[in-house]
């Protein structure tokens, strides 16, 4: 979601307790930022990794939907009498006959409003209009395509340009100032140096690996749903309402997860149409989507048009900066794809204005994709600059160097810690900037063209409220467990490092439990805010579980420490021992848990919010980053690729090398699709989207995939946490688009302003 949607929801729940444990950033450690491989490695590439869809039960049935085949319009009639007589049907599901689903209005966030099957409209092809339940899932397919559906359909709007007039100011959709400082109309009128130019990029599916899946069990009181989830904790608040439980009788559990890019933040349809089905059969239920329903029914990337006004005087300076942006949203939900999230803060300027409008259209509901908002937004500005060094004749990084500021001046407050200048430094050092020649063309590797470009790149850093719990157990291993999950990102390894560098227990000897939303509520994994959350809650809870050793140790009979004040003692390296003293000088701590017949020592932990922090309060916190792409042109034959990227991020102090490095190179490789490949096109005959599956929908193959330098500054954030942590989920991705076109530019000549770039974008202009 945009991130400061995403900040208030985090907030939403933030009546916890004080502030982060630890706040002086640690001192130095073998296990923090050491280059682990993920603990749970050996399960995913052994197989044994149970994903929502893997889950089996005796008596399974399986629940196909039928889906829509207009984008608007009324369903007058559903016919399922020939698809009930097929074999091993079970029932058809649908509006008429689905037991009693509801909205969410008490906290939690549902991707769409409304439930499913609510009533009889239709608002975008593919919605789901019915769902098959049969005993295999062949044969709920079959039936599925036998339901005959009758609709009365309307017109409907699918249209790519957002050029729609808008409904007046004020008005649901119309415009809205989204930030604004001095006077941008009037400094813009008499800048000596003008760009207004406007930027589109296209609808984007996600397309993580593993597709959503609901496995739902009810067992007469209780719905257990295994789901493909960012958020457990928000998925059983969620699934609670629109089922109408307490929350006590839904659990759910994600214990995998085969990526999600923020489309698996918030609950889909599916979901509760399978804890529906599986209640009224009575049996456990598979509802899984197949790759083309990926394309309907859970999510996209809004299409984004914004038209970017730059006034600026012939040494650089801005003294106007305005962003219009508008996104498309789907007629059941407003959907903002807040663009101008990096805009009133990435260069300094006295004058700024955002403004933000949403167009309907007849599609699905549009959710957060990675970076949502500041990923299109900075390719329009990060473009935009790009355009106005070129008219300055000035080079791109000097230009941005020069506009840097160490205050957020929209909140008129210090960065908590901010070093873009640091990344385009080190990333020009590192990418060989100084030998690029700015002239079009001029770059040459044999047949091949070279084009340079750079961007920069931002995204907001948060924290929210998180419980953890620890126990250090008298086998000698620790377990550590939180309600969040781990969507792929090293979520589980982090944890684990935490818990190893703060009792000095070896990694493999400590068990991590996520994905279950019956364990101590812990963070959704989105807003690239996991891990700055969730760590001084593993922290506090650490220090409880140590302290009850400590207390232990003085006063079961047994222990060396019979008698001793608990605050002489401490433990380090996993002994427990005099404070002062060796390690050495101690014992084992789980031998204090035996002499005190002890299975572990359970300690809780809480922490709150940035929003509830006084520290806090008076910083803006952000990552930042910067992108260095080189393509190679080839005019002969007309192909373009990347060929190279160097990606410098000030995301904090990094927890795990190795997952961070990974979390980036993915992000940059998804940037080559932005850049390159993906567009989801709606058919303007009937709103399908047409390239929904693999063949049509391009997304980069390890052999689009360029060498990649993922550098890290790793200095500390001393307002996030004990550790200094910041997330970078997301950031990646923002700024590579931006430096794909100026690179493309750099080599062709063509400024491409809608993604993605198409190589008959640069046939019929290339000027080299
Ligand atoms: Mo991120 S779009 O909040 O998964």
């Amino acid at each position: 979601m945009m991130f400061s949607e995403f900040l208030e929801f985090i907030k939403s729940n933030e009546g916890a307790p004080p502030s982060a444990p630890d706040m002086n950033p640690n001192p130095s450690s073998e296990i923090i930022g050491a280059a682990l491989p993920r603990i749970d490695g050996p399960q995913k590439t052994t197989g044994t990794a149970r994903y929502a869809s893997d889950y089996n039960f005796p008596n399974m049935a399986y629940a196909v939907p039928v889906r829509a085949t207009i984008a608007s319009g009324k369903i007058r009639r559903i016919d399922s009498s020939a698809a009930e007589k097929m074999p091993g049907v079970l029932v058809v599901l649908h509006h008429g006959n689905i037991m009693p689903l509801y909205r969410n209005a008490s906290g939690g966030r549902n991707s769409e409003s409304r439930p499913p099957f609510e009533d009889e409209t239709i608002y975008y092809w593919g919605q789901y209009v019915a769902a098959v339940v049969a005993e295999t899932f062949e044969q709920a397919q079959a039936a599925a395509a036998a339901v005959r559906v009758e609709y009365d359909a309307d017109k409907f709007n699918v249209a790519k340009s957002l050029d729609d007039s808008l409904p007046e100011e004020g008005q649901p959709g119309g415009p809205r100032v989204m930030s604004h400082r001095g006077d941008t109309e009037g400094t813009f009128a008499s800048a000596p140096v003008k760009v207004d130019e406007t930027y589109v990029t296209p609808v984007e599916t996600h397309n993580p690996m593993e597709m959503h899946a609901t496995v739902a069990v009810w067992d007469g009181r209780k719905y257990t749903l295994y789901e493909s989830s960012q958020g457990v904790m928000n998925h059983q608040n969620v699934l609670a309402q629109v089922l109408g439980e307490p929350k006590e009788n839904v659990e759910v559990i994600s214990r995998y997860i085969g990526s999600g890019f923020g489309g698996k933040l918030f609950p889909w349809p599916q979901s509760a149409i399978a804890a529906a089905a599986a209640r009224k059969l009575n049996r456990p239920l598979n509802f899984t989507l197949n790759r083309k329903m990926m394309f309907s029914n859970s999510g996209h990337r809004p299409r984004t048009q914004q038209r970017i006004r730059i006034g600026a005087t012939p040494d650089g300076k801005l003294v106007s900066l305005q962003q219009d942006y508008r996104n498309h949203t789907s007629y059941g939900d407003d959907f903002r794809e807040n663009c101008g999230e990096a805009t009133p803060f990435l260069y300094s300027t006295a004058n700024l204005k955002v403004t933000s409008a949403l167009v309907r259209r007849n599609v699905g509901t549009p959710t957060p994709m990675r970076g949502p908002g500041a990923v299109p937004g900075l390719f329009a500005l990060e473009s935009a600059m790009d355009e106005l060094a070129i008219k300055l004749k000035k080079d791109p990084i000097e230009l941005r160097l020069a506009l840097d500021t160490l205050t957020d001046e929209e909140k008129n407050k210090p960065f908590s810690s901010r070093h873009l200048k640091e990344c385009l430094q080190i990333g020009a050092e590192k990418f060989g900037w100084s030998r690029r020649t700015p002239e079009v063309g001029s770059m040459r590797k044999g047949d091949l063209i070279l084009g340079w470009g750079v961007a920069c790149a931002s995204w907001g850093a948060g924290r929210g409220v998180s419980e953890a719990a620890v126990s250090l157990c008298s086998d000698g291993t620790a377990r550590v467990s939180s309600g969040t999950q781990d969507i792929g990102t090293g979520t589980y390894t982090v944890m684990a490092q935490v818990v190893s560098d703060k009792t000095g227990i070896p990694i493999e000897k400590i068990n991590v439990v996520l994905g279950d939303s019956s364990l101590p509520p812990g963070p959704t994994s989105g807003g690239s805010t996991a891990t700055a959350t969730i760590l001084p809650s593993v922290i506090d809870a650490v220090n409880a579980s140590i302290r009850i050793v400590l207390n232990v140790g003085t006063t079961a009979k047994a222990s060396p420490f019979a008698g001793k004040d608990a605050d002489s003692l401490t433990m380090t390296a996993g002994r427990v021992h005099a404070k002062g003293q060796s390690p050495q000088s101690g014992v084992p701590f789980q031998e204090i848990l035996r002499a005190a017949n002890l299975a572990s020592a359970n300690g809780e932990g809480k922490s709150g919010g940035l929003g509830a922090d006084p520290k806090a309060r008076n910083y803006s916190t952000h990552s930042f980053g910067a992108q260095f792409v080189e393509v190679e042109w080839d005019p002969g034959i007309a192909t373009l690729r990347v060929s190279r990227v160097v990606s410098v991020i000030d995301g904090g102090r990094i927890i795990n090398k190795r997952t961070a490095t990974n979390q980036i190179a993915g992000a940059v490789v998804m940037g080559i699709g932005m850049g390159l490949f993906e567009e989801t096109i709606y058919d303007p005959r009937n709103g399908h989207p047409i390239n929904d599956n693999f063949a049509d929908y391009i997304v980069p193959t390890i052999a689009d995939a360029p060498d990649i330098d993922v550098h890290f500054l790793d200095i500390p954030d001393p307002i996030m946490n004990g550790y200094g942590v910041r997330g970078i989920g997301e950031i990646g991705l923002a700024g590579v688009a931006p430096a794909i076109t100026a690179a493309v530019y750099h080599a062709t000549g063509v400024r491409v302003r809608e993604l993605p770039v198409r190589i008959e974008d640069l046939l019929s202009r290339s000027t080299a």
